[in-house]
């Protein structure tokens, strides 16, 4: 059912396993509450194993669940959907094609004609700085621009809600920096709806509204925290003594976390 105040992403004890190929049962997530409203931007960050991806696939309906329930504006997810992209951390770009062929390829795979995907892709492109590259292949591109074709991929289809796996963690910290607010500047002019996985502390606090930490064995969510910076966030936020403030709380709560864990292998 779709209501009005239906929340962008709503996951409600959601629960997850794997079965390896020895038969043995992991239990990947286990009820995982959480919820992204209308045009809000959310990070998630926890340690390594704790089911970030494993969510984010389900949300994106390419992974099933065994237990709880997924809705994205009300809707119960069962497969991919028109309103949602991904942006991975690989990039995922297709090595045989031309920048503005990867730009147009969810257009293209949505039965849009030539013309109009290719103008639809070329508008993206200039949005991400990488028009004069359209002829361009991905090989002849550095990282931070490999990804920047991602996101126009991703932008390229409107969709409403933009789930983003580690985007930035194949880059330099110079450019990583540059993305971030370039990011900003494409979701703050339009209602997009991030949900955004990463290990970087800062990263999460600089871009988000709230900041989601997961632990792990099995996953689940540990602190939900409201990030209060104003925006629009500049080089200025990262000064902020209420920016480092918040990276050092959300990095108290991994540092226990992963703490806790070793004690726990050494017993
Ligand atoms: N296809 C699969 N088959 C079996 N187990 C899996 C599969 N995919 C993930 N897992 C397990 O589920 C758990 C969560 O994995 P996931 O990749 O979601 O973690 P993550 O939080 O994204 O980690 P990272 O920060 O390293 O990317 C891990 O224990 C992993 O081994
Ligand atoms: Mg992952």
């Amino acid at each position: 059912m779709n209501t009005p105040d239906a929340s962008a992403i709503a996951v409600r004890d959601l629960s997850k396993f794997f079965v390896a190929a020895n038969g043995q049962k992991t239990r990947a997530l286990e009820k995982v509450n959480l919820h992204v409203n209308r045009g809000e931007f959310v990070s998630i960050i926890g340690p390594s194993g704790c089911g970030k991806t494993t969510m984010l696939k389900m949300v994106g309906g390419i992974l099933g669940w065994d237990e709880g329930a997924i809705e994205v504006f009300g809707e119960t997810v069962n497969g991919p959907g028109p309103e949602r992209a991904t942006v991975f951390q690989s990039f995922a770009l297709l090595p045989w094609m031309t920048v503005l062929d990867n730009a147009a390829f969810g257009l293209k795979m949505r039965g849009e004609g030539r013309a109009e995907r290719n103008r639809k892709a070329l508008e993206l492109l200039e949005v991400v700085g990488l028009a004069d590259f359209a002829n361009a292949y991905p090989r002849e591109l550095s990282g931070g621009m490999q990804q920047r074709v991602g996101l126009a991929r991703a932008l390229a289809v409107a969709p409403q809600v933009l789930l983003m796996d580690e985007p930035f963690s194949a880059i330099d910290a110079q450019t990583r920096l540059i993305l971030q607010t370039e990011l900003l500047d494409v979701w703050s002019k339009t209602d997009l709806s991030v949900l955004f996985i990463t290990h970087a502390m800062d990263e999460a606090v600089f871009l988000s509204d709230r900041v989601i930490i997961m632990g792990a064995r099995p996953g689940h969510v540990t602190d939900v925290i409201e990030i209060d910076l104003p925006r629009p966030r500049t080089e200025e936020t990262r000064r902020d003594p209420r920016f480092v403030e918040l990276t050092g709380f959300v990095w108290d709560r991994l540092r226990g976390m992963i703490k806790d864990e070793r004690t726990e292998g050494r017993q």
